[in-house]
């Protein structure tokens, strides 16, 4: 594991968050990106070498829209970001941590992402995120 890479947020609206945290941070969210296959829209503003992903519901039945109605807005998970996504999802699982998709997925700002269940780490959901070169 390397750096914390972001740090997501779940928002109900996000372009009034996006206005909301430009105001906080003092800098412009530098994309905004839709990825359907999650059903999420995110935005991510960058700041030195950690970044914050908003994401808001692209429909009903998105992961985030199921978040926000259990759990309200708020921090929805840590992004650490790691050299090789493939070995680090096996030594994990070594360690006993459940994995959600072993198979990597392509996420959001051109990374590969795997997750790890959310009850194993302290009710923290972590993604693993691998730079895609
Ligand atoms: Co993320």
């Amino acid at each position: 594991m390397k750096n914390i890479e972001h740090i997501g947020i779940a928002v109900k609206d996000l372009e009034i968050s996006n206005t909301m945290f430009e105001k906080l941070l003092g800098t412009a969210s530098y994309k905004t990106e839709e990825v359907a296959s999650e059903g999420v829209k995110t935005a991510f503003f960058k700041m030195g070498e950690s970044k914050i992903e908003l994401l808001a519901a692209l429909n009903d039945d998105s992961p985030i829209a199921k978040f926000l109605e259990k759990r309200g807005e708020g921090i929805h998970h840590i992004a650490f970001a790691v050299g090789d996504i493939t070995s680090e999802v096996q030594r994990l699982k070594s360690e006993g941590f459940t994995v959600l998709n072993e198979k990597p997925k392509k996420g959001a700002d051109n990374k590969l992402v795997v997750f790890l269940h959310p009850k194993g780490t302290n009710g923290v959901l972590i993604e693993l995120c691998q730079e895609i070169v």
